[in-house]
């Protein structure tokens, strides 16, 4: 059976890397702007309505965000817009394409953060919701065993849009680096390699994959 996966967020960073990576599947992209990838929607997930797309064996939802800030300074609305980006929104596209995922045998990929397994400071709020979204994920690979896979996979400090405070002098970018024990920061596509091993390996579920330099589980 041809693949056919639904690339939620694959105009930029990880995402696109994804697509780039699964030039055998049939792919289809869903981000708030315009594209020029073939078989593209440009609306905002969270609030507009989905496009049916049949035959779908893949999902991957790709919107985050990266909110840093100290625990006293975050509101309840920063909690509340974290949650809704990286957990709702992932709800509401996985009820939505539910039945044609179940009828495929399909694989979800979600992405959660190294933050949630390692405490970091000023990630009170993203920690809270991927890791709300990383326990999400194991459930729903109970619950839709043997039909639908569902994986985390987990980047630590990834060089995208979205990170781009966090990388924007040499200097950052150096003591990013440094702070992994493989003294890299990751690329798009050292991400993308382990979503879709989940998407294709057909023996993998309720997994979160750890793709962060070591940064989650070595010393040096
Ligand atoms: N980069 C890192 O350092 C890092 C670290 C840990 C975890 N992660 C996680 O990895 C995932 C991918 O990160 P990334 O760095 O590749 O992010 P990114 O560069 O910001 O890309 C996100 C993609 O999602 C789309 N998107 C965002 N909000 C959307 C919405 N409401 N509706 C539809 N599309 C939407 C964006 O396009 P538009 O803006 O055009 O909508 C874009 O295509 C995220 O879940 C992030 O939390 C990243």
């Amino acid at each position: 059976m041809e693949k056919k996966t639904l690339v939620i967020g694959g105009t930029k960073g990880i995402g696109l890397s994804i697509v780039q990576h699964l030039s055998k599947h049939e792919c289809h992209t869903i981000s708030r702007g315009e594209s020029p990838l073939s078989n593209h929607y440009a609306l905002d997930v969270l609030t507009d309505e989905l496009p049916e797309i049949e035959g779908l064996t893949g999902l991957v939802y790709c919107p985050g965000s990266i909110t840093l800030k100290p625990f006293h300074r975050l509101s309840p609305d920063d909690f509340l817009a974290d949650y809704q980006k990286n957990v709702l929104g992932a709800v509401r596209v996985l009820q939505f394409y539910f039945r044609t995922l179940k009828k495929n045998q399909g694989s979800v990929v979600l992405f959660g953060t190294v933050a949630s397994q390692q405490g970091m400071p000023f990630h009170a709020s993203i920690a809270a919701a991927k890791g709300g979204l990383e326990s999400l994920s194991r459930s729903l690979a109970a619950e839709w065993a043997p039909h639908i896979r569902v994986n985390t996979v987990n980047p630590s400090l990834t060089d995208t849009s979205l990170a781009e405070m966090l990388l924007s002098t040499d200097q950052k970018r150096e003591n990013a680096a440094n702070r992994h024990p493989l003294k890299k920061i990751g690329s798009p596509a050292d991400i993308a390699q382990a979503a879709v091993f989940c998407l294709e390996n057909e023996w993998v579920t309720g997994q979160t994959i750890g793709v962060d330099g070591g940064m989650s589980t070595v010393r040096v």
